[in-house]
Parts: C-alpha cells; structure tokens; sequence
C-alpha cells in the first residue's frame, strides 16, 4: 500500500477548518528568509554553535517596524513585530504567509550511545538491526540520562528567554512519534509558566519522524504504548495504531527523495491547517536535514538536544503538489555477524564465513 492511502494527503483534502484556503490542493514553495539568525550565516560553524549561549541565534539588528518606543524592547519582541506586520501585510493577497520554525533535536538516545560504542560500520551493518544487546534496548529507543539533561537544558532555555528575553510563546507544537522526540518535547516545556492561551498541547505528527532506515531506532511504537508513556500527547488525524511505514522486516530502507516528499508533505499540512506563526518541532537530525533541505535553509548539522530557528516565507506556485516518488525504498544490506567494517558508497564488508 501507499504512504498516500495511509494518510490524508497534506493540503489535498478540502477541509472547512484549513487557515490557508487559497494553498488547499497547490503547490507550495518555501524559502528561508535570511538576514535575521547566525544559522544562515556561511561563517557560523554547525559543530560549535550552541542555541543557548547565543539567544537561539537571533541577530541583533533593526527592524522596519522598529518605533521610538520599541528602543528598549528585547530582540524577540521587535522581531515578532515585524514578523506578525510581514504576515498582516501579505494577506491580502492571500498567497504568501510567514512562520518561524524553531526546530529541536532530541536528547541522546541508547541508538546514538550504541552507535558511539560499536563504531558506525558495526552499528549500521549489524547491531542497528537487533533491537538491542541485552543491556541496552535500542529498538524506538529512550534517553539515555545524558539525553535527559540535553532537554532539562532546553527547558531552562525556554523558561528563562519567555519570561526574560521576550521570546514569543510557541502557539502550536509538533513532534515525530518516536520516543526519543515525544520525551524530549515533554522534558523540555514541561513546568513552565505558559499563558491559558498558549498552552502546550502537543500533536504527534507522523511525518516528522526520522529517515526511516532499517534500523529498529526508526520503527515507532503503537499508538497506545506513545499515549500511555505521555497522556498529555494529541495524535493527527488518521495516525495509524501500528507502524506501517517501517520496512526493516523486508530489509527495505527510505531513500532521500521521498523523506523529502513527505517533509514537503508534513510542512504543507502544517502550512495550509495552522494558524499560528510561532511553532515548535521535535524532531530528528536527518529529518531536520531534510526539512531544512525543503525550506531552502544552508545545511545546517544539530548534535543532540541542539536546536534550530528559521523564518519561513510560503508562497502558492503554479501546479500540484508533487506525489509521492516510487520506489520510496530500496534495498539494504548487513551482516550475519559484527562486520570488518563498511565502506562509504559500497556498504558493509562482511566477515566471510566458509
Ligand atoms: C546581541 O547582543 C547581546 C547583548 O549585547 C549579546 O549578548 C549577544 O551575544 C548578541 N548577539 C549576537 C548574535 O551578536
Ligand atoms: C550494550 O551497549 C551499550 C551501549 O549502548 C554498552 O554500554 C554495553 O556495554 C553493551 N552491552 C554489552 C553486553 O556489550
Ligand atoms: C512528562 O512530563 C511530566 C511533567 O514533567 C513528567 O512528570 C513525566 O514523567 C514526563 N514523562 C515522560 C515520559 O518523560
């Protein structure tokens, strides 16, 4: 069966409700919108860059809708005014609307743990497969306790830049189904003062979950077992009780034209279904690779618990929305045992057994 017959097609079913009735069933073009993060800038390194130490990256710099009374106004506030005047002011035409997309990692899970203490080649070739080794489950796996403290960070992040710095409250948030991203969005906004109007109320989100390798780190739980671990989480409409992407079982992994289809499907829904301009997504490093491969943003690398911010600008263009590319996956190998190791481009090099 098709991705598309599993799941309502973002944008293409007329709903009443869509915020954006003028991009329902269109094709639409993301563009990241520079000059207002160090992220977009070509000299900021990836590797080094931390969120916290830098205000999430915003620049200091002025605003057209900068006043005189704005002079002592935090960065963030003068930021989403001018964001909020870019929004009220293309709206008219009805084809062009702006969000800003801060974009967080999960925590460390047991997968990345495991894959530091094999090393690549023998993580991906053979222990990537097994949900586990006895001592450590890896299979849609939890945060280690290094991984909670990444997103205890990212709570002591968000409380302090709301409540001091100005930073507008998240009016939706989203996180991919996985474990890892469901416990590090509640790690991270949990107990925080947030407004009755704001509150966080998280929707799960299919789409946003990771590449979905062969790996039994990318096949999700059932939608039980994600709702009792945290009650407080919303599912989409037509989230499925079990897994039905994941084809670790067939040796078949997603290839990246097609986690970038359904990362142009995933925006496209959010786009065309949401208001709200200020949304937070948890996520994963290469489904946020993607996404911002989709938004036009440089590529940008997260380390775990690392966030990302980026202003969006969405157009309505000429034609529908691409379908979802075949084949979507293709074959991958490993081996019986721990490998001699892997080789960029061939793959595994197995050990050879008479
Ligand atoms: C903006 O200014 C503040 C206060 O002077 C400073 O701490 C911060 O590092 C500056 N941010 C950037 C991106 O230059
Ligand atoms: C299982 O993997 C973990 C790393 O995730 C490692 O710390 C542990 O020692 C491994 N257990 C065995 C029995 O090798
Ligand atoms: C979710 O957050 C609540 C509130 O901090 C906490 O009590 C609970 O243990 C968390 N659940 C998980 C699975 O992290």
């Amino acid at each position: 069966m098709k991705l598309s017959q599993l799941l309502p097609l973002a944008g293409l079913a007329a709903t009443a409700s869509a915020s954006w009735p003028e991009a329902q069933g269109k094709s639409i073009k993301y563009t990241t919108v520079q000059g207002y993060f160090l992220q977009d800038e070509a000299d900021t390194v990836p590797g080094t860059f931390d969120y916290a130490s830098s205000n999430l990256g915003l620049l200091n710099r002025t605003y057209p809708t900068d006043n005189d009374a704005s002079g002592d106004a935090p960065q963030w506030e003068r930021f989403a005014r001018w964001v909020s005047y870019l929004n009220r002011n293309c709206r008219n035409k009805g084809d062009v609307r702006y969000k800003v997309l801060v974009m967080g990692r999960h925590g460390e899970g047991w997968h990345n743990a495991a894959e530091s203490f094999y090393g690549t080649p023998a993580w991906n070739c053979y222990w990537s497969v097994l949900d586990g080794n006895g001592t450590t489950v890896w299979a849609d796996p939890l945060l280690t306790p290094a991984g909670s403290h990444e997103a205890l960070k990212a709570n002591a992040f968000f409380k302090s830049h709301f409540a001091d710095h100005g930073l507008p409250y998240f009016e939706s948030y989203y996180t991919s189904p996985l474990m890892r991203c469901t416990t590090t969005a509640n790690l991270t906004f949990a107990d925080i003062d947030l407004p009755e109007t704001r509150p966080f109320d998280p929707v799960v989100k299919e789409f946003f979950r990771e590449g979905i390798s062969i790996h039994t780190c990318d096949r999700r739980s059932s939608k039980s077992h994600i709702h009792a671990a945290i009650p407080a989480l919303r599912f989409e409409d037509g989230f499925t009780e079990e897994d039905e992407l994941w084809r670790g079982d067939v040796s078949e992994g997603e290839i990246q034209p097609h986690q970038d289809w359904r990362s142009q499907s995933v925006l496209d829904d959010v786009f065309v279904e949401d208001d709200a301009t200020w949304i937070s997504v948890t996520s994963h490093s290469g489904e946020i690779r993607s996404l911002l491969r989709v938004l036009g943003h440089r590529e940008f690398s997260l380390s775990t618990g690392q966030i990302i911010p980026v202003l969006v600008k969405a157009e309505v263009v000429e034609g529908t929305p691409t379908t979802e590319p075949l084949p979507g996956f293709t074959s991958e190998a490993t081996c019986d045992a721990p490998p001699v190791t892997s080789v960029a481009g061939q793959g595994c090099v197995c050990t050879q057994t008479a």
